[in-house]
């Protein structure tokens, strides 16, 4: 496996792969890996363990632009030596971990990449610079990487469908696929940030899962009204644990848009606090 932290070197070694014939990976990531990062590279590599089809690109890069001013971009967790280790026994190729000049050298950027409609409610109604950054980044690393297919995590639904938004709207010529969530025995979705949690609110976490999964149980048996569901999954959450909800919506899958009848697949998103940690997860419910 190669690393690098230069873009040059980068594209010097996709283009040989290119050359090769070789079908080109991009797994974007901001480090600290876990299963759900690994997982990734796992369906990707799943049938080529030669390495002879794919070559598969995986970034590492906490991206600051994508952090507000009082988030967590200073004490995002990073071990970058073990990240090398996991990556490699994954199967990648190679590992892109710039700093943060190799991605913005003037020190700011002053092309941004800004999806709107979708970008403005869940998770971008208390993160508003967070979707921007994101895109900002993703599209300059199509442009470096110049993948045929990108790998994301269902885990970040919202996140998924705005990359997709952008793909489209910008001709980018990358086929996306999204990975299901991998989650801890009790159920609680894998995510760096959740090294934050106390005991106590471990413990009280994957209470979010259980609550989706009654919420899913209950539209699988025939409830239909949205501002119901939303009303028992609610409650539950806030009767079994500590978290401050921030949202809990139910929308068509296909678009994130609104819905007040259940007549179609559907997500359940939540994004909830415990204490100051943050924590997202979500379900499908196909009708
Ligand atoms: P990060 O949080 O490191 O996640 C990298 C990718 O892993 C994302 O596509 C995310 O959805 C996926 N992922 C995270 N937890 C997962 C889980 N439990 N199961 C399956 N997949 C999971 O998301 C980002 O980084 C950044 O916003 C990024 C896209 C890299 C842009 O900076």
């Amino acid at each position: 496996m190669k690393i690098t932290e230069y873009i040059s070197p980068l594209r010097e070694n996709i283009e040989k792969a290119r050359e090769l014939g070789k079908t080109i990976i991009l797994i974007p990531t901001m480090g600290y890996l876990h299963s759900g990062h690994l997982s990734m590279i796992g369906v990707a590599r799943a049938d080529d363990e030669d390495h002879e089809k794919y070559y598969i690109v995986m970034s590492i890069f906490v991206n600051p632009i994508q952090f507000g001013p009082n988030e967590d971009y200073e004490k995002y967790p990073r071990n970058m030596i073990n990240d090398i280790k996991l990556a490699e026994e994954a199967g990648v190729d190679i590992v892109f971990a710039p700093e943060v000049e190799e991605m913005y050298p003037d020190g700011q950027n002053l092309t941004t990449v800004k999806v709107s409609g979708i970008t403005e409610d869940l998770c971008g109604a208390s993160r508003p610079v967070h979707f921007e950054g994101v895109t900002t980044v993703v599209a300059k690393l199509f442009n470096i990487v110049r993948p045929d297919v990108a790998y994301f995590g269902q885990k970040d639904y919202q996140q998924f469908m705005v990359i997709k938004q952008m793909a489209r709207d910008l001709n980018i010529p990358v086929k996306l696929i999204a990975v299901p969530t991998i989650r801890e025995k009790d159920g609680l979705a894998l995510s760096s940030r959740n090294l934050y949690l106390s005991e106590t609110e471990r413990k009280q976490a994957p209470e979010l899962y259980q609550a989706l999964q009654e919420g899913k149980k209950i539209i699988l048996g025939g409830e239909k009204n949205v501002e119901k569901i939303k009303e028992i999954i609610t409650h539950r959450i806030q009767k079994k644990t500590n978290a401050k909800i921030e949202y809990l919506e139910i929308r068509r899958a296909e678009n994130l848009a609104p819905l007040g009848t259940i007549n179609n697949t559907v997500v359940i998103a939540v994004a909830a606090r415990f204490g100051k940690t943050r924590l997202i997860d979500n379900i499908l419910v196909e009708v």
